[in-house]
């Protein structure tokens, strides 16, 4: 069953000299959690933020952080970002060499689990290890950069998706990440998602409130 609506900036995109106003602005302009890019310069080409950036946003508001990991390995991390604060870690499969493992280290430490797909990676990698996610997210975008443009397949795969998620029965949110903006986010969710990173079409933009408005009342006609 599809999970209430969930709007989740991407603060690769925030000004990062401002980068605590621009979290206070965009959830109090009505997101539901922060998006936080992780990326090491070796799963992907880019280089961002880290647990230390995590622990001084979670040290001093309480909006969840749902970290995404771009990183190889995937293990090290892991109880850095739970310790940091993180609410939901997810990560790569083919970037931890025990994807299971990876997914218990997680929900040990108290933290929910996701696994991200890419555009191209096949949805076999969830077979076996569906009652121990509690999100998966399908890349619309190859992982490393923001402001690229959604790769249109990903909306099948949403459906694909969306159909093992009810057939198992589990509460697994499925989230989309790259691409997303107002002018595709209903198109999106009919194909069955329910959270939506948005990263360019929210802090590229003047009034956070206004946008994620037109996103709220996109989603509101599915
Ligand atoms: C890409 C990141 C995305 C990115 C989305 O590797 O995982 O979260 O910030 O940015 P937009 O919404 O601009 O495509
Ligand atoms: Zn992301």
């Amino acid at each position: 069953m599809k999970q209430p609506y969930w709007i989740a900036p991407s603060i690769l995109s925030a000004d990062f000299f401002r980068l605590g106003e621009e979290i206070e602005s965009v959830m109090s302009s009505g997101a539901d959690i922060i998006h936080f890019d992780v990326m090491d310069n070796h799963y992907v080409p880019n280089l961002t933020i880290g647990p230390l950036v995590c622990r001084s946003i979670t040290s001093r508001v309480s909006y969840p952080v749902d970290v995404h990991l771009m990183t190889e390995p995937v293990d090290p991390l892991v109880p850095m970002f739970a310790e940091a604060g993180a609410s939901f870690i997810t990560f790569h499969p083919e970037a931890t060499r025990h994807v299971d493992r990876t997914l218990q280290l997680i929900r040990s430490l108290g933290v929910r689990a996701g696994l991200v797909l890419n555009p191209a990676t096949p949805l076999n990698c969830l077979d076996y290890v569906l009652d121990k996610l509690d999100v998966i997210m399908l890349m619309s975008v190859n992982p490393g950069f923001g402001g690229q443009s959604f790769i249109p397949s990903t909306l099948d795969k949403l459906k694909q998706v969306r159909r093992i998620i009810d057939a198992s029965g589990l509460q697994i949110r499925l989230e989309v990440d790259g691409g997303v903006k107002a002018g595709n986010i209903a198109e999106i969710a009919a194909a069955g998602a329910d959270t939506f990173v948005a990263g360019s079409a929210i802090f590229g933009q003047k009034d956070y409130g206004e946008v994620i408005a037109t996103m709220r009342s996109r989603l509101e006609g599915v």
